[in-house]
């Protein structure tokens, strides 16, 4: 019984190990051989059986031994271990998710570059020109006060200009116009930071895309087209899109965008305060000192900006409702966005 415990047990991956099995269960020093000679001292009446069994054991070393070898050629190489079993299933391929944002910034990028925006970028830190000056706030605009932004140097403390996080991503709009002559047709998705307590509505860091599209002849009508294009292609053609007029410093006229709320369908629920409508995003026709501040001739071009909260689309595509959770890295979150 031990020995055909032994023989099961034994394991064979090289040469080696073969001729050590060889030695061990087959060969004439081997202890089958060994057993078979122990036979004599057997009583007449069990020698039999006893035969059998030894017999039985050895043509079980005898067939191991054949189909060690046999692996063992089919592998080849005796160095490389066990022969690979090409039938087997692969292990299960644990791909990661894309995160939300991701996904509805790729979207909306998509959208655009479909009607021919293009993408661009430009620096987190700033200096209050690019983020505030150029855009016309004047000097004691409220958005520039400590509890928006977060100043990272002031103008006097060893630098000539205040530095600081930028609150939205319309400095590379300002960045764009200076460097590049109409037309222009861009989108620029990226993060912005506000000095905002965390909690389910509000964070210090968040995504906007903003837009520009400056040329000849554009007018309040391309900006409603566009916007309206959006926001159907994002949201489904069924969506309503209204225009509430509003104020930003850099653009005139302003208007707020509007959709339908996507989370109670008009119902009424908490996102749309009851209303049905959500906003989605700020917009205007580029005030003509902007487009002066950075070198572009408003008696020749006009154009029109928005910018939007990738986290706000996302959180009406998807019923997102603690912004939260967009940072907190929970799979279980992250996981219901697999395959999308
Ligand atoms: N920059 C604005 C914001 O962050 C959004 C905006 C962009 C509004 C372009 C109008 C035009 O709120």
């Amino acid at each position: 019984k031990e020995i055909h415990q032994d023989i099961d047990q034994f394991v064979v991956s090289n040469k080696e190990q073969l001729e050590q099995f060889r030695l061990r269960f087959i060969s004439r020093k081997g202890v089958v051989t060994e057993l078979f000679e122990g036979l004599k001292t057997v009583a007449q009446e069990d020698r039999r059986a006893v035969g059998q069994e030894l017999n039985a054991l050895k043509n079980k070393a005898q067939e191991r031994f054949q189909a060690f070898s046999e692996a063992l050629e089919h592998q080849g190489n005796d160095a490389q271990g066990p022969a690979q079993d090409l039938t087997l299933p692969t292990f299960p391929n644990l791909t990661g998710t894309q995160h939300p944002l991701s996904l509805v910034r790729q979207r909306i990028i998509q959208i655009f570059e479909r009607i021919g925006f293009d993408v661009s970028d430009g620096p987190e830190i700033e200096s209050d020109w690019y983020n505030f000056g150029a855009l016309n706030f004047p000097d004691n605009h409220p958005a520039r006060d400590m509890q928006d932004t977060f100043f990272i140097e002031k103008k006097g403390e060893g630098s000539d200009t205040d530095m600081l996080l930028r609150t939205h991503t319309s400095n590379v709009q300002i960045r764009l116009m200076e460097h590049k002559k109409p037309p222009i047709r861009s989108i620029m998705p990226g993060r912005v930071y506000r000095n905002e307590t965390i909690s389910a509505r509000a964070h210090c860091m968040f995504h906007q895309v903003e837009g520009l599209y400056i040329d000849r002849n554009v007018g309040f009508k391309d900006l409603k087209d566009t916007l309206y294009h959006f926001a159907k292609e994002m949201f489904g053609k069924d969506t309503k899109v209204r225009y509430r007029p509003s104020f930003f410093p850099f653009t005139e006229p302003s208007a707020e965008i509007d959709i339908s709320c996507q989370i109670c369908k008009g119902v009424g629920c908490n996102i749309c305060k009851h209303s049905g409508w959500v906003e989605i995003a700020g917009s205007g026709m580029v005030d003509p000192q902007v487009l002066a501040n950075c070198g572009i001739d408003p008696e020749e071009y006009t154009g029109f900006a928005f910018g939007m909260g990738i986290e706000r689309i996302t959180q009406l595509k998807y019923v997102v409702n603690d912004l939260r959770l967009y940072t907190e890295n929970d799979v279980r979150f992250l996981r219901q966005f697999e395959g999308l």
